[in-house]
């Protein structure tokens, strides 16, 4: 096949060049964008006087029939044709002849493969939006029910502090709220067109670029033509909202994974979302939570690939930077495969609501809130954890929680403690005294979800 830009060369070629050249493989993906982008451009060249009208529409028609065409399967594409923009508007040519040589007037696949990925993206960045705001839906319904469940909160893995489920679900609707904010605020860089940057110096043709702007939505159009071709920031910028994502995504499913096990027992994965094992009948792994942690190791690989590729090339365009879409699109599949196995995961998990009471109950976590009970009867804080730390020495060796200990026992350490001090440390005080903004109090956590619930609303 003859190439589009063929016409200084003497020779075709190689095979293998055409092989390793071509992107059609992978960035065959963009065509809607590809041709979306190509409508608009046709439209404005045409009211612009830089076509005849006549062609204009011709063009428009046949890049709706290429669209569906391939939409319905009919097209094959084209290695020698490389990449997706070359397929198209030879797809184009091939049905509506000469008018479809002057689509490309005034433009350069540098600027088009720019327009084409940042519309890409901008689709993409909406659909994972959307599945995060079911994710952080499906967090608000799991904390409404857990707002009682008291589990133990850790530091360095080590029983801390009660807190409740819903809190600690609630923390990760956070983390979750954040990446949304990340997402939509990515987009806002990637919205804006580069179309008219051409190969690097733009053209001398009167293009109209606010109006290919308009008709994309775009917000704005880029200030600088060697920029607008060589800006990828765009897409690193994603892949490093993404893997923050799958960072969050990552460490709630370590806590799952940890929680699974028999030493833990505070969760049990639906049978729907774990595995066996081909040899221990007693197995039951979850799989899909481990897969999850694992994924998160390549989406990071596609955010360092990324920022590697970019950091050496001068300006203005280099092939080096059709290296870009494959990494991207990994980082895109795997966090849209992730996001709705992780809720559907989280949903049908079965929480061990004794297990987490029990768990909170060991571990002496509760005193700090004994120190805080000699506080409250006039003990300086200081003298208040020594006497707690010689509390807890005395009980280990004795085998007991701190709760277990006899008003006598109690007294051996400080006489100021009285009756009173059981109901003060139990882990149902512990946790419902805690009503600082922030804090796990049942109904400060209560209010926390109100206010979640509001924010999605206002999605
Ligand atoms: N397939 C190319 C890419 O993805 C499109 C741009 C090609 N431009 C060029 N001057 N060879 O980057």
């Amino acid at each position: 096949m003859s190439k589009l830009w063929g016409g200084r060369f003497q020779k075709s070629t190689d095979k293998k060049v055409d092989d390793f050249n071509s992107s059609i493989r992978f960035d065959k993906r963009m065509y809607k964008q590809d041709i979306t982008g190509s409508i608009a451009h046709a439209k404005m060249l045409g009211k612009q006087g830089i076509i005849a009208m006549e062609d204009s529409k011709k063009i428009v028609a046949g890049l709706l029939e290429v669209l569906s065409d391939i939409e319905s399967g009919k097209v094959e594409f084209l290695i020698d044709a490389e990449d997706i923009h070359m397929n198209v508007e030879k797809l184009l040519t091939d049905k509506i002849g000469e008018s479809g040589k002057r689509l490309h007037t005034g433009r350069s696949r540098n600027d088009q493969v720019a327009l084409d990925l940042r519309m890409y993206l901008m689709d993409e960045t909406s659909e994972i939006s959307e599945m995060l705001k079911a994710l952080l839906e499906g967090l608000i319904t799991l904390a409404k029910d857990h707002t009682d469940t008291i589990m133990p909160g850790y530091t360095h893995l080590q029983k801390a502090q009660p807190i409740t489920f819903a809190h600690h679900l609630m923390a990760y609707f956070e983390m979750i709220k954040r990446d949304l904010e990340r997402l939509s605020d990515c987009r806002k860089r990637t919205n804006i067109l580069p179309l008219g940057s051409g190969a690097l110096a733009g053209t001398t043709y009167p293009l109209d670029r606010q109006f290919v702007a308009d008709e994309l939505g775009f917000y704005g159009v880029t200030m600088n033509s060697l920029d607008g071709v060589s800006d990828r920031d765009f897409a690193i910028e994603l892949a490093s909202c993404l893997s923050m994502i799958m960072m969050h995504l990552s460490r709630f499913s370590e806590e799952l994974i940890l929680w699974s096990s028999h030493e833990f027992s505070f969760v049990e994965m639906d049978d729907a979302y774990s595995t066996g094992s081909s040899i221990m009948p007693q197995k039951k792994n979850p799989d899909v939570a481990e897969l999850i942690r694992g994924k998160t190791g390549r989406v990071y690989g596609d955010l360092m690939g990324l920022l590697t590729m970019m950091k050496g090339i001068p300006l203005a365009y280099n092939k080096d930077m059709q290296e870009d879409k494959e990494q991207i699109f990994d980082a895109v599949d795997t966090v849209k495969l992730c996001i709705p196995v992780f809720l559907d995961m989280i949903m049908t998990m079965t929480v061990k609501k004794d297990n987490m009471l029990k768990g909170a109950k060991g571990g002496f976590t509760n005193a700090t809130d004994v120190a805080d009970y000699l506080v409250k009867k006039g003990m300086p804080f200081r003298d208040a954890h020594e006497v707690v730390g010689k509390l807890v020495f005395y009980s280990i060796s004795m085998d007991k929680n701190l709760d277990d200990l006899s008003i006598d026992e109690f007294k051996q350490f400080s006489d100021i403690i009285e009756e009173d001090v059981y109901d003060a440390i139990s882990m149902e005080t512990c946790v419902n005294g805690r009503t600082v903004v922030g804090g796990p109090a049942k109904e400060t956590v209560k209010n926390a979800i109100r206010i979640a619930e509001e924010y999605i609303t206002n999605l």
